[in-house]
């Protein structure tokens, strides 16, 4: 049967009866709100190519996640500046790093907001590179034992979920077995499955001065073009040990997004990354759209291909719109 007979118009003629036919909905429940910490500075800085993002002091840090916590943000992941970056990353798995004494900041001001970290050390490297990196080659298995002791620091601290975000093979049952032998077992592992090597990350590593130094990250971030491959890396990683899958980046990647949630079973987030931030920040301020339609097309579309979860520097923002019910 069609027309005259079906008129789809019928279903959208006001806002109540959209609303009761409304397929997918937004909830804070979803929201995952990445935060920077900066060592060693006082006050905050603001990030000039994400305007209204900023490298925080533990104090000003506290303050946000804060306030995060009673808009009902249930999760924040957090990113780390350190004071020296070496070859290594060192200060990125000190006990005493800036990220593992903002894990415990977090956790008595606000307990139950969950905290995750980001397990990589590209922000603590001097190369900036996610790997060790001897003779111009990142290596790999070299890298797992570093990815472990972060990953170890920050849940000793009191982090609730680990976010390895390095891509590096094998990270996931490193990290894995690294919690596991040292009786966290109950630990979860949100793992960065399927990242691109994407341009969108730019404003990122201007916030937290992690460009590479030589060379990109090609040789083990996933090639934009490849759409199997994600499904082998996402497959992996499962068997691995991961318990939640990301993609990244978001808006460009729907469709993968759509092709993971359809072949796992495990809960899907989406990160819509610096570069789809600033994005809308700029054309806003242009005035050539309307920064929150924009948020909240730009999230409910993440939500309508799949995610389960959305990491996004707009939470605070969403999480208003969604309690104001625009
Ligand atoms: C690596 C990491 C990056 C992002 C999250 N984790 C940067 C990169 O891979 O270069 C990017 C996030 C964003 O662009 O918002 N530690």
């Amino acid at each position: 049967m069609a027309f005259p007979i079906q008129r789809l118009r019928r279903l959208r003629s006001s806002v109540s009866i959209r609303r009761l036919v409304q397929e997918t909905r937004l909830s804070t429940d979803q929201l995952i709100y990445p935060l920077f910490v900066q060592d060693g500075v006082e006050g905050k800085s603001e990030i000039a190519s994400m305007p209204g993002q900023y490298r925080r002091s533990l104090p000003e840090l506290l303050k946000e996640t804060t306030e995060a916590f009673y808009l009902g943000i249930p999760a924040v992941i957090l990113f780390g500046i350190p004071k020296n970056k070496d070859e290594y990353g060192s200060e990125g798995f000190d006990p005493d790093g800036i990220v593992q004494q903002a894990v415990r900041a977090i956790k008595k001001e606000t307990p139950e907001l969950l905290v995750m970290t980001d397990v990589c050390i590209d922000e603590y490297t001097s190369h900036g590179h996610c790997g060790v990196v001897k003779d111009g080659k990142i290596l790999n298995d070299e890298t797992l034992s570093l990815l472990v002791k972060m990953a170890l620091t920050h849940v000793q601290a009191g982090a609730d979920v680990v976010a390895p975000s390095d891509m590096m093979d094998g990270r996931v049952e490193a990290i894995r077995k690294g919690l596991d032998d040292n009786g966290y077992e109950d630990v979860p592992i949100l793992s960065y499955a399927v990242k691109y090597a994407s341009c969108f990350y730019a404003p990122f590593r201007d916030a937290a001065c992690s460009s590479p130094e030589f060379g990109d990250r090609k040789t083990y971030q996933m090639d934009p073009a490849n759409r199997r491959e994600a499904i082998r890396e996402a497959m992996l990683d499962i068997e691995e040990g991961a318990d939640m899958l990301m993609v990244k980046p978001a808006l460009p990647y729907l469709d993968i997004l759509r092709e993971i949630k359809d072949s796992f079973d495990l809960p899907v987030a989406a990160y819509q990354v610096s570069g789809e931030y600033a994005m809308i920040k700029a054309a806003a301020e242009k005035g050539w759209i309307d920064e929150r339609k924009a948020i909240f097309e730009s999230l409910l579309s993440m939500k309508r291909a799949g995610a389960d979860i959305i990491l996004t520097y707009f939470a605070k923002e969403m999480a208003q719109m969604l309690t104001e019910g625009k």
